[in-house]
C-alpha cells in the first residue's frame, strides 16, 4: 500500500512555489514523459509478488491509469552499486518498469553502467527544470528535443549521404561553443582539412571557435586499420581493440576538457556485431559530456549495420522527402527522457548552416509531386 502525500500538478504546470519535493516529482515526471496529476509517496511501502516489503524514496502513480507507476531512488551514499541492484530488483518484485534515479553528483563508470543496463533513467537533481536546451542552436529542432539530451549518454544521427549528418554535427559543436562548451570531432572518413575548409563556409563562427581552442578537430590515422582487422580476424580480440580505441577518445576528451563530443561516422570504429556494438558504445561513456555519432542507412533505415539504434540513448534520422525543393526532415524517432512529441521538423542547408522552415507543407515535403 503506498501512503500518499499529495497532489501535484503535472510537468506542463509546475505549480507556483513548488516545494523541493514537488520540483523533484516535476523533473522526475518530464524525464519520463508523464503528463497529468499525479499521486506520491514518500518513503513508499509496496508488497512484491514474492511477498517481499519494498520501500522506495518516492513511488509516484498517474491520476489516470495507476499501473504506471515510477519508483525513484535518491542517490545518497557514496558507492550506489549494490543500492541500484536492491533498487532494480525491489522494482521488479513489485512490478514497477519504471525506474528512476535522481543523482545529486556524477556517477562513476560502474554505476552509470548498471543504470543503463536496468534501464534506469538518471535525473540530475542540479539541473534546473528547464523548457527548451539549445543543443543545436536550431528552432524547431532543440524545441522537438525539449532538454532530453543529457551528458554521459550517446546520440545517433542517421541518414543517407548528404542529408546532413556532418552539418548538424558542426553546429551542435558551434552551439556549445557559444555557450563556453569545449567540442571535438573525430572525423572517421574525411580529411580534417576538407572537413575545416566546408564547415568554415557554411556554419558561422565555427573557424573562430576552432582557431581559439573550442572545437578540436581530430582525423583517424592509419593504425586503427591494423586494430580492427585485430577484431575482424577474431571477435574475441574486441574487448581490447574497444579498449585502445575509447581509452584513447577518452584521454582526448580529458586533455582538451571536453564536454560536446561527435564521432562522424561511427561506423568505421564498429564492426557488425550486436555485442561489439553494445559494448563500444557503453565504453564511450564520458560523465561530462555530450556525445553524438553519426551513421549512414544500409541494413535498416536507420544505420547501417541494423544494430546501433539500440544502444544509443536517442535517434534523430533525417532524411531528403523532397530533393528538387532541397528541403530536409528531422524526425526523433528514439529520445529516452522525452517529455514532449512535436513531429518532424524541416529545414534547408544553406551558408547559415541549418535553416529551420517554418509553415512547410507537410503533403508537399513528403509527396511526390511539388506544389508551384
Ligand atoms: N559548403 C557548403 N555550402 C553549401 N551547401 C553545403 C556545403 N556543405 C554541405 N552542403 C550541403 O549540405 C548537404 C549535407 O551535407 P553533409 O556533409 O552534412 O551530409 P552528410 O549527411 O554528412 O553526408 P555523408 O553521409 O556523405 O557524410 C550537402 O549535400 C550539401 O547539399
Ligand atoms: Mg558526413
Amino acid at each position: 500500500m503506498i501512503v500518499f502525500r499529495d497532489d501535484i500538478d503535472g510537468p506542463g504546470a509546475p505549480r507556483s512555489g513548488a516545494d523541493s519535493a514537488s520540483i523533484e516529482i516535476t523533473k522526475v515526471a518530464g524525464a519520463l514523459g508523464m503528463s497529468g496529476k499525479f499521486s506520491w509517496g514518500a518513503n513508499a511501502r509496496l508488497t512484491g509478488k514474492s511477498g517481499a516489503v519494498h520501500t522506495f524514496d518516492l513511488v509516484i502513480t498517474p491520476a489516470e491509469g495507476g499501473s504506471a507507476k515510477a519508483a525513484v531512488l535518491r542517490s545518497v551514499s557514496e558507492d550506489m552499486v549494490t543500492g541500484i541492484m536492491l533498487f532494480n530488483s525491489a522494482a521488479n518484485d513489485c512490478g514497477i518498469s519504471r525506474k528512476v534515479l535522481a543523482v545529486d553528483r556524477d556517477l562513476d563508470h560502474p554505476e552509470a553502467n548498471l543504470a543503463r543496463m536496468y534501464d534506469i533513467v538518471i535525473v540530475d537533481q542540479r539541473q534546473q527544470p528547464e523548457r527548451r536546451h539549445d543543443v543545436f542552436g536550431v528552432d524547431g529542432l532543440d524545441e522537438a528535443l525539449c532538454g532530453s539530451i543529457r551528458k554521459g549518454n550517446v546520440y545517433m544521427i542517421s541518414g543517407k549521404t548528404g542529408t546532413g549528418k556532418t552539418v548538424a554535427s558542426t553546429q551542435f559543436l558551434v552551439e556549445g561553443a557559444k555557450k563556453g562548451e569545449k567540442g571535438m570531432i573525430i572525423l572517421s572518413d574525411t580529411h580534417g582539412t576538407d572537413f575545416i575548409a566546408n564547415a568554415k563556409t557554411l556554419v558561422p563562427g565555427f573557424e573562430e571557435y576552432r582557431k581559439e581552442g573550442a572545437i578540436e578537430v581530430i582525423e583517424l590515422s592509419d593504425g586503427i586499420k591494423g586494430l580492427k582487422e585485430g577484431v575482424l580476424g577474431n571477435l574475441k580480440n574486441r574487448t581490447r581493440y574497444i579498449d585502445v580505441v575509447t581509452n584513447e577518445i577518452k584521454r582526448l576528451a580529458s586533455e582538451y576538457g571536453i564536454t560536446r563530443l561527435v564521432i562522424d561516422p561511427i561506423t568505421p570504429l564498429i564492426v557488425a556485431d550486436e555485442d561489439f556494438i553494445n559494448q563500444f558504445m557503453m565504453a564511450l561513456y564520458l560523465p561530462n559530456a555530450y556525445t553524438l555519432v553519426t551513421s549512414p542507412v544500409m541494413k535498416s533505415d536507420m544505420s547501417m549495420y541494423g544494430m546501433e539504434e539500440y544502444s544509443v540513448s536517442g535517434l534523430i534520422k533525417l532524411e531528403i522527402p523532397d530533393a528538387n525543393a532541397g528541403i530536409r526532415k528531422a524526425s526523433i524517432v528514439k529520445m529516452r527522457g522525452r517529455s514532449c512529441d512535436t513531429g518532424p521538423v524541416y529545414f534547408r542547408i544553406a551558408p547559415g548552416g541549418m535553416v529551420p522552415l517554418e509553415n512547410v507543407d507537410k503533403k508537399t515535403a513528403d509527396g511526390v509531386f511539388r506544389r508551384i
